[in-house]
C-alpha cells in the first residue's frame, strides 16, 4: 500500500533521536522508493536554524551506501521552523509555514506530528496544535506519534491518555514502542500463526516455562539524568518486554489488523496475575551494576556515572517471575530479565518445553539437555533455534542436545528494516498495528505499579550490586525453580555463562 502524500512534522528536531534514528530511517524509505512522491519533513525546535543548516546537520548519521543524488533529493525534502513549542502564540507561524510548504510542493493537507520532545511537552503540543485547528480536518488526515516514555506511572499515563484524547481521537494517536517495529518481533506472530506445528503445543500442556531476556552491554552512557528517574522497570519492562510477552502469549487474532491484534494483547495484559506490594520480594529481583574490571579495564559503577545520585537505588537490572491467569497459560511461569552492563547485547525469547514424561535413556534424567527449547532471537544474529536430543553415535543410548537453527543472515540480499523504518512507514499508511493502544499501555502500568510502589515504600527490599560485565546478581538463579536461565552469546547457536563484551 502506497503511503499518501503528506508532511511529517518532527517536534524536537534538534534532538538526538531525529538525527540518529528518524532521518536515517526516512532516507532508507526513500532508497526503497517507499516515500510518497509528494512528501516533506518539517523539523520544529526552539533553536533558530535555516533550512540549509538543518539539512546539513541531518547528514551526520546517514547510511553510507546511498548515492549522493539520492541524498540530495532527500535533503531537499527537509525544512525547518523555529518556534517555542510550549507557546500557543507561536502556532499560527507553524500553521502558515506548513501550508506554505504544502502549497509549494503540491502536497495535500495531510499532516503527521511526531512528538520527539521531552515528555513534559506531550500534553502541551497537542493542545497548541488544536488551538490553530491542526488536530482535526475534514479533508486530509492528522496523526500524532508519541515517543516513549508514555507516563512515569499509572496515574500519569492515564492523565496523558485523557489529555491527548481531548484533542485527538484514539485512531489518530500512534504510541511508539520501537520493539514492535523490530522485524523479529513481528516474526513471532508469523512463526506462531503460519505454522501448524507450534500452536497445538503452545500452552500449559507442553510448555514448562517461558523466559525473556533483554540484555545490554552498554551502561547508561550520557543518559544518567534520565535513567536515574526511570530504571529498568520503566525503561524496558513496562513497555518493550511486556509487549513481547503480549506477542508470545496472545490468542490467535481473528484477522491481521490493528484492533484485532491489539485486542489480543490487551487480553494478555488483563490476565497478568497481579504481584501485590507485599509479594514483590518473592517475585522480583533488582540489581545495580558496581565497579569492576572488564578485560583489565576499570569500569565505573552506576553510582559513579554522570547525572546519577551517588546514593541512588535505581535498578539497572531486574528479573521477575509472573503468571498469566488464563486457559492457555495456567500455571506456566514467565521469567523476564533485563539489565545494563551485562556480558553481551542480546534480546531473545526462550520457550522451555516440558521434559518427556518417562526417562528411557540413562543420561536423560539428570540433565536439562533433553528438555526442548525454542529460542526466538530478536537481536542480534536474528533467527530461531530449536534444541533437541539426538543419539550420540556408537554403543548404548546416550543423548546429546543438538541445534536446528535459522539465521536471517543466511538470506542473501535481504534488508532487515530498522524498527523506525517500519514504524514510520506504517504511520504514513495509517496502520497502527505496531503501535500501542491507550488501554493496553494503562494495563501494563497497572501491572508494574505495585512493584514500583513496593520499591519506593519499603527500604528493606534489597537492591543487589552486580559487577559490571556479569549476568546480574547471583540470587537471580533462585527465581527460576526447576530450571535455569539460558546464558546467551552474541551468536544465536552458542550459550554459556560468559560471552565476550
Ligand atoms: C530504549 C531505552 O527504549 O530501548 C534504552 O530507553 C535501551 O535504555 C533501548 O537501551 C534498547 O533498545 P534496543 O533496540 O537497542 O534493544
Amino acid at each position: 500500500k502506497q503511503a499518501e502524500s503528506h508532511i511529517l512534522v518532527i517536534f524536537g528536531a534538534s534532538g538526538d533521536l531525529t538525527k540518529r534514528k528518524l532521518i536515517p530511517a526516512l532516507l532508507e524509505l526513500e532508497k526503497q522508493n517507499l516515500l510518497p512522491d509528494q512528501f516533506a519533513v518539517l523539523g520544529v525546535s526552539r533553536t533558530e536554524l535555516s533550512d540549509e543548516v538543518f539539512r546539513s546537520r541531518m547528514t551526520e548519521f546517514l547510511p553510507k551506501d546511498v548515492s549522493s543524488e539520492l541524498i540530495e533529493k532527500f535533503l531537499n525534502r527537509l525544512y525547518y521552523q523555529a518556534i517555542s513549542t510550549a507557546d500557543a502564540y507561536d502556532y499560527p507561524v507553524l500553521r502558515d509555514r506548513l501550508f506554505t510548504i504544502a502549497k509549494e510542493n503540491n502536497i495535500p493537507e495531510n499532516f503527521i506530528f511526531y512528538l520527539s520532545t521531552p515528555p513534559s511537552l506531550y500534553e502541551i503540543i497537542p493542545k497548541n496544535l488544536a488551538s490553530v485547528e491542526l488536530n482535526q480536518a475534514d479533508d486530509g488526515f492528522r496523526r500524532l506519534i508519541v515517543e516513549k516514555p508514555f507516563g512515569t506511572d499509572l496515574e500519569s499515563a492515564k492523565e496523558l491518555n485523557r489529555n491527548l484524547l481531548d484533542y485527538f481521537k484514539e485512531e489518530q494517536i500512534y504510541r511508539i514502542d520501537h520493539y514492535l517495529g523490530k522485524e523479529t518481533v513481528q516474526n513471532l506472530l508469523v512463526t506462531r500463526f503460519s505454522n501448524g506445528i507450534f500452536e497445538p503445543i503452545w500452552n500449559h500442556n507442553f510448555i514448562h516455562h517461558v523466559e525473556i531476556t533483554s540484555a545490554e552491554s552498554l551502561g547508561v552512557e550520557n543518559r544518567g539524568g534520565y535513567y536515574d528517574h526511570s530504571g529498568a522497570m520503566r525503561d524496558m519492562v513496562q513497555n518493550h518486554l511486556l509487549q513481547l510477552v503480549g506477542m508470545v502469549a496472545m490468542e490467535p487474532p481473528v484477522i491481521i489488523e490493528a484492533d484485532a491484534i491489539r485486542n489480543e494483547v490487551l487480553k494478555v495484559f488483563q490476565s497478568l496475575r497481579p504481584i501485590l506490594e507485599d509479594e514483590v520480594a518473592n517475585y522480583v529481583i533488582r540489581g545495580q551494576y558496581i565497579e569492576s574490571h572488564i578485560k583489565g579495564n576499570l569500569v565505573k559503577g552506576y553510582r559513579q556515572e554522570d547525572g546519577v545520585n551517588p546514593e541512588s537505588r535505581t535498578e539497572t537490572f531486574m528479573a521477575m517471575k509472573f503468571f498469566i491467569d488464563n486457559w492457555r497459560w495456567a500455571g506456566v511461569p514467565f521469567y523476564i530479565r533485563t539489565g545494563k552492563k551485562l556480558p553481551t547485547r542480546v534480546t531473545e525469547v526462550v520457550i522451555h518445553f516440558k521434559k518427556t514424561p518417562h526417562h528411557l535413556f540413562g543420561n536423560q534424567i539428570n540433565t536439562e539437555q533433553t528438555a526442548n527449547q525454542l529460542v526466538i532471537r530478536i537481536q542480534p544474529d536474528e533467527g530461531i533455534l530449536l534444541k533437541f536430543g539426538m543419539k550420540v553415535p556408537g554403543a548404548g543410548f546416550r543423548v546429546q542436545t543438538v541445534n536446528m537453527d535459522f539465521h536471517y543472515d543466511d538470506l542473501a540480499n535481504v534488508h532487515l528494516p530498522a524498527a523506525y523504518e517500519r514504524l514510520l512507514l506504517d504511520s504514513m499508511q495509517g496502520d497502527a498495528t505496531l503501535y500501542s493502544r491507550g488501554d493496553a499501555v494503562e494495563k501494563a502500568w497497572d501491572f508494574v505499579q505495585p512493584i514500583i510502589n513496593a520499591w519506593n515504600n519499603n527500604p528493606d527490599i534489597p537492591i543487589y550490586g552486580y559487577p559490571a560485565g556479569t549476568w546480574g546478581p547471583d540470587v537471580v538463579d533462585q527465581l527460576v525453580e526447576d530450571g535455569k536461565w539460558r546464558y546467551p552469546c552474541k551468536n544465536l547457536s552458542n550459550d554459556g555463562t560468559y560471552c565476550e563484551l
